[in-house]
């Protein structure tokens, strides 16, 4: 049975478990970085601290998911692009890490940590944001990450008509897009 855990940075008992589960995660599909250049024990703990929420999904003591969601406000660069995000910056929630080993994919945990980030934050915030890569890289396929976002009831940013996508300076040759959730709004019972 698969158990969504919160977690605090100095609670998590195997960082180095979490840390070889996010490279296997970078080095697969979407991303397909097996560089080595940007390996998580150099940055995980950063982007750790920073979270306001950290879920871990786990089979028994093995880690299989993870979910870091961040106040929009704290995360730099984006605050002069809320108004092209459609998100207010101080209800808004960055989902900056989600990953699910790849040999549990399609079995419910990304839906199960996602359904833990809402829960645990309801009363905080109105609305996620997340980037991510438009194609798999190195091919023309669509990120498989982007169907899992609209079934999970986010829905692409756009711009004019047209989905907005990053695609300068570093991000040149992985173009992003992003995906926005909206809390379902009560019916006004008047
Ligand atoms: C995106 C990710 C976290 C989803 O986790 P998951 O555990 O596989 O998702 P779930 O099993 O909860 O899937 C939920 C729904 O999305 C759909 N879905 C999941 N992966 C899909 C895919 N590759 N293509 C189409 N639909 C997909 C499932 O069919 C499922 O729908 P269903 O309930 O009707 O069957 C996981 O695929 C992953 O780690 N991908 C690589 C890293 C990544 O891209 N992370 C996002 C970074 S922004």
């Amino acid at each position: 049975m698969v158990d969504v855990r919160l977690f605090s940075a100095s609670q998590i008992a195997d960082p180095n478990a979490l840390f070889a589960l996010i490279d296997r995660v970078q080095a697969g599909v979407p991303y397909n970085d097996t560089s080595g250049s940007m390996l998580a024990k150099e940055w995980a703990p950063k982007a750790i601290g920073d979270s306001k929420t950290v879920l871990l999904a786990f089979e028994g003591a093995k880690v299989l998911g993870y979910c870091f969601g961040q106040p929009y406000q704290s995360y730099e660069g984006f605050l002069s692009s809320a108004a092209a995000y459609d998100v207010e910056p101080e209800t808004c929630m960055y989902l900056s890490e989600f990953g699910v080993d790849a040999s549990a994919r399609n079995s419910g945990v990304g839906t199960k940590l996602l359904g833990a980030l809402i829960a645990e934050n309801d009363s905080a915030f109105e609305s996620i944001l997340v980037r991510t890569m438009l194609r798999v890289f190195g091919t023309d396929e669509p990120n498989p990450a982007i169907a899992f976002y609209e079934k999970a009831g986010f829905e692409l940013v756009r711009s004019g008509g047209d989905v907005l996508v990053e695609d300068a300076g570093r991000f040149a040759d992985r173009p992003r897009v992003f995906l926005r959730w909206r809390k379902p709004r009560l019916a006004n019972p008047t």
